[in-house]
């Protein structure tokens, strides 16, 4: 049990709350009989098995396994600590949470908000640095790469000096202690003991979540010494590839405009932004993730992607553009000259010219073909093939057969063949099986299988709280052979004699691990019985669980009376053989 808020509370808030408004609210849903149908925010999928329950007020995906309720649903899709969920819930629902609840203090109690704080500041001391007289030349640089003093101001730009331990002096006078600056990622351990700052003698660019909290930071050079970046290292509260640079500042407008403008780095975020092109996002440096791209698509199905003109900007872009057409996204490409990026771009040319670049961007199509029309012949055989399939297995990603088909009439023309040969080529692809989806699969395989009787029994006692005395009248929880099933037997029956709650939405705030919450969302997924068939299969299930400790009783005694044999106890050996012909009479 989650501790601190109380449990009526939490059910208060659940009786209010509505699970399809608040998962609708990231996903579109789907009507499917009883109940709402979606592909799965948590992994990869092209037919829906996410399944969102109306009546039960909890969600399960059949692909991945990840399940609950509402509160659950936050804590999973927005990375929220469960009592910021339980504080959006209770302000959504008007639900009071009482004066020791309220989230400073909530939140206070969570490692993620306590390093929230310390980079917070860290964010007022580096731009502190910036804005003393001896910073002038760190001004000046920004300046010089037409950074206003706006912009700096806006994304909190700083300066980390060449001192060793400012930071740490600083942040000690505000009594953080150092091993919480160690996991923010803002100070390294000497060799010989001590702490160090990481960032010295660089420009500071926070980075922000979709929340405006810091979650970590770039730091630049100011000469062209190298590495360029220094960044925060993945933290508790950071992983780069999970989120997007600027993201919080221009989601509204990429909302508004329908559509993403993808770059690579800090700067070229910045000076289009500043320039007024305000759907903008910043990858930092790296392939888009699958994440980022789940992340952007709350807001847009719509990308321009405008990476540097340099190989490795093409490979990125390349990379991109696959996981993006599997999720389903409409995406564009702006190949840039060599050696210029999107900063440069609008710095040299005037963003007039950067925003026709967007309007006129390439179909991915044409962006792919023409690097590869660069990489290999177009007028020999080898080279046709070689294009072919490698532009196949981009095609070959498109859900869609109409635009499948679009696309292979399209490459047949330009590398002058008959389509009749790019098919084949294409079936011999066959249907992409992403990686990504294979490993839950592969996870719940290895989970030991439950009893179908166990899964059953469990889901009528949570549709009719009436049937759990009866059942535990006839069974133990420790009958049930698989520990979650166990778990939530035992559970519901302490409930039921508190004289509780048990739906399954509230009884999924007493368990800590996902794994009996899992059991409890499929089996209320599981298809009804009528009503007259239901009394027979109570009866069936509780007589297969018995029959089932009765052999797993049987094989408990087998081996303790072969121990008795082989050490010779002939008293406890005797009992032994006593009992398990008992057993075997009694029948039971
Ligand atoms: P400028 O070179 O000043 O124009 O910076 P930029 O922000 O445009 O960076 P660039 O396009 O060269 O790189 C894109 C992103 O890759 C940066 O924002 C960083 O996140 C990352 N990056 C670039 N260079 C390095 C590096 O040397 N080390 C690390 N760790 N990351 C880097
Ligand atoms: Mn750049």
């Amino acid at each position: 049990m989650p501790g601190l808020i109380p449990e009526n509370l939490l059910e208060d808030i659940l009786s209010r709350v509505d699970i399809v408004e608040v998962i609708s609210g990231y996903i579109p849903l789907k009507k499917s009989g009883r109940n709402f149908k979606a592909n799965c925010p948590f992994h990869h999928e092209k037919t829906a098995s996410f399944m969102v329950s109306a009546e039960r007020q909890i969600y399960h995906c059949f692909g991945c396994g990840e399940s609950g309720n509402a509160f659950k649903f936050l804590m999973r899709h927005e990375r929220m600590e469960f009592p910021e969920a339980v504080e959006v819930l209770a302000k959504k629902t008007g639900v009071i949470l009482p004066e020791q609840n309220k989230p400073e203090a909530a939140r206070a109690a969570s490692l993620s908000s306590q390093l929230h704080k310390v980079n917070e500041l860290a964010v007022s001391f580096y731009e502190n640095n910036l804005h003393v007289p001896g910073a002038a030349s760190a001004c000046n640089y920004l300046l010089s790469r037409g950074i206003k003093l706006q912009t700096i101001k806006e994304f909190h730009l700083g300066l980390a000096t060449s001192n060793w331990d400012s930071l740490i002096n600083c942040l000690r006078s505000k009594n953080v202690p150092l091993s919480l600056m160690e996991q923010a990622g803002l100070v390294l351990p000497k060799d010989a003991g001590g702490f160090y700052d990481r960032f010295r003698n660089r420009i500071i660019f926070p980075i922000f979540d979709i929340r405006s909290r810091v979650i970590g930071f770039g730091a630049r050079v100011m000469d062209n010494t190298l590495p360029k970046y220094i960044n925060s290292p993945e933290t508790p509260i950071y992983t780069k590839g999970r989120n997007l640079f600027g993201l919080n500042l221009s989601k509204d407008f990429i909302r508004d405009a329908d559509c993403a403008i993808i770059v690579e780095g800090y700067l070229d975020f910045m000076v289009p932004y500043q320039e007024g092109v305000k759907n903008i996002v910043a990858s930092q440096g790296t392939a888009l993730t699958l994440e980022q791209i789940k992340l952007l698509k709350r807001y847009t199905h719509n990308v321009v992607m405008i990476y540097d003109g340099d190989t490795a900007g093409e490979i990125a872009t390349l990379r991109s553009l696959d996981i993006l057409i599997e999720e389903g996204v409409n995406v564009k490409v702006v190949p840039l000259p060599k050696g210029m990026d999107p900063d440069s771009l609008v710095r040299n040319q005037g963003v007039e010219n950067f925003k026709a670049k967007i309007d006129n961007a390439s179909s991915l199509f044409d962006y792919k073909l023409n690097i590869l029309k660069g990489r290999y012949d177009m007028k020999d055989a080898h080279g046709k093939s070689k294009i072919a399939s490698e532009m196949l297995l981009t095609i070959n990603k498109f859900d869609n057969a109409i635009l499948r088909g679009e696309y292979i009439k399209k490459l047949a023309e330009e590398i002058k063949t008959s389509e009749h040969y790019v098919l084949e080529e294409l079936h011999k692809l066959k249907s992409p099986v992403p990686a990504r989806q294979a490993a839950p699969e592969i996870s719940a395989r290895n989970k030991p299988q439950i009893n179908p009787a166990e899964k059953l029994l469990i889901k009528f006692m949570l549709e009719e709280k009436e049937l759990i005395a009866k059942v535990m009248q006839e069974l133990s929880p420790s009958d049930f052979q698989d520990s979650r099933t166990a778990k939530i037997v035992s559970l519901m029956h302490d409930l039921v004699i508190q004289g509780k709650n048990i739906e399954p939405s509230v009884l999924m705030n007493y368990f800590s691990e996902d794994d009996a919450n899992q059991l409890v969302c499929e089996t209320m997924f599981m298809p009804d019985l009528l009503d007259q068939e239901k009394e027979k299969a109570i009866n069936d299930c509780i007589a297969r669980i018995k029959v089932e400790r009765l052999k797993s009783r049987r094989q408990h005694l087998h081996v303790q009376i072969k121990n008795a044999q082989s050490s010779g106890d002939e008293l406890k050996l005797n009992r032994l053989i006593q009992e398990f012909h008992n057993l075997i009479k009694k029948g039971d």
